[in-house]
């Protein structure tokens, strides 16, 4: 089955065609970065005026890059949640309507379903079930999947997701959107031990996170220097650095714990803070000590693309299900509320 695929939940437009016997046969991303650099952040309103801009020219584009003519497909899936309302409702309107002039299925996907299955667009796929981390800007969470739609929340963020931290953080450093990719930039200059940041929640037992603190703590350490006139250009970067590693090792300490309480023996991270170069190399050297597998997206798909979409979207038409003619997109969608594909 060969399916179209449509990303627009928040300011990246995606477009792809997965193809289940030859696998994704091609896919183009737009970003908005340009067009929300000079607010310091997403501003709602221009994403969904972008998103109307650049989602057809893409699909063309798309559909030339994989040499096929328009209707040459046998699904289309867009994201249906969650994410911002007037951003989703373009690619959902728009993938609807070119699966009813197409006479084929549609569905809504939900975008950290597509996150979590985007490793298995890999060469050495995770196989069920596994452990998944999902860190992106909404959401840091770590489930146990045991197939499509079977998905047990172990624990989750009980305040800022890892990747709204890192924005944040970002913006105190005096960095600009997106603020993640930036602050690694920098932390990349930083000396390690030279500032000390806590690992929230690490100290009892659970698997929840809470990365509020880190930021507070980022912001007293500013301060500090500020205040004693220590605040250069190296001491932001040991200060990202710090930020940086606490993080990360607070992701890694939550994912040892979790693969041990659950017994599994396959680790998937997904989402746009698995884009991170030194949470990957940390999760690899867990990788080692534990004998377990570790499994990441490429960089590109960590962060959102149309290839998850279609790919996701791709096993739940394949197994029957598909929406109906309703345009119904959700903001706010808890992945828990999922169930397997259904005829
Ligand atoms: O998955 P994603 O593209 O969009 C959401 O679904 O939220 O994730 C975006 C988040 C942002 O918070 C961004 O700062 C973060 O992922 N991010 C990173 C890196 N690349 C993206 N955070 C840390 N290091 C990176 N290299
Ligand atoms: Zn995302």
């Amino acid at each position: 089955m060969r399916v179209l695929g449509i990303e627009t939940s928040c300011d990246e437009t995606g477009v792809a065609v997965y193809d289940s016997d030859r696998g994704l046969l091609a896919h183009a991303l737009f970003s908005q970065v340009g067009l929300h650099e000079a607010y310091g952040g997403v501003v709602p309103e221009l994403a969904s005026r972008d998103h109307v801009r650049k989602l057809l020219p893409l699909v063309t584009e798309v559909l030339a890059q994989a040499g096929l003519a328009a209707g040459e497909v046998d699904g289309v899936a867009f994201t249906a949640g969650p994410g911002l309302i007037g951003a989703l409702l373009v690619g959902a309107m728009a993938g609807r309507s070119l699966a009813w002039a197409w006479d084929v299925p549609a569905i809504g996907v939900h975008h950290m379903e597509g996150h979590l299955l985007a490793p298995m667009l890999e060469d050495d796929p995770p196989a069920f079930p596994f452990v998944a981390l999902l860190v992106s800007g909404g959401h840091t969470q770590l489930v146990a999947v045991q197939g499509i739609g079977r998905y047990r929340l172990l624990g989750e963020s009980v305040d800022d997701a890892a990747g709204e931290a890192f924005d944040k953080t970002a913006k105190l450093l005096g960095l600009g959107y997106p603020g993640g990719p930036a602050l690694a930039r920098l932390a990349m200059q930083g000396r390690p031990g030279k500032f000390q940041f806590p690992r929230p929640m690490t100290q009892k037992p659970g698997l929840d996170f809470s990365f509020s603190g880190l930021k507070t703590h980022a912001l007293t350490t500013i301060r500090e220097a500020e205040a004693s006139g220590s605040l250069d250009e190296q001491t932001r970067a040991d200060i990202a650095y710090a930020f940086e590693e606490a993080v990360i090792d607070t992701l890694a300490i939550k994912c040892r714990r979790a693969l041990e309480e659950t017994g599994l023996s396959c680790l998937v991270i997904a989402g746009g803070v698995s884009a991170n170069v030194r949470l990957r190399e940390q999760l690899q050297q867990l990788s080692q000590s534990m004998g377990v597998q570790v499994c990441l997206p490429r960089p590109a798909f960590c962060t959102d693309n149309g290839a998850m979409i279609a790919f996701a979207g791709c096993q739940r038409l394949m197994a029957g299900e598909s929406g109906d003619l309703s345009l119904a997109v959700r903001p706010r969608w808890p992945m828990t509320e999922l169930s397997p594909p259904a005829a």
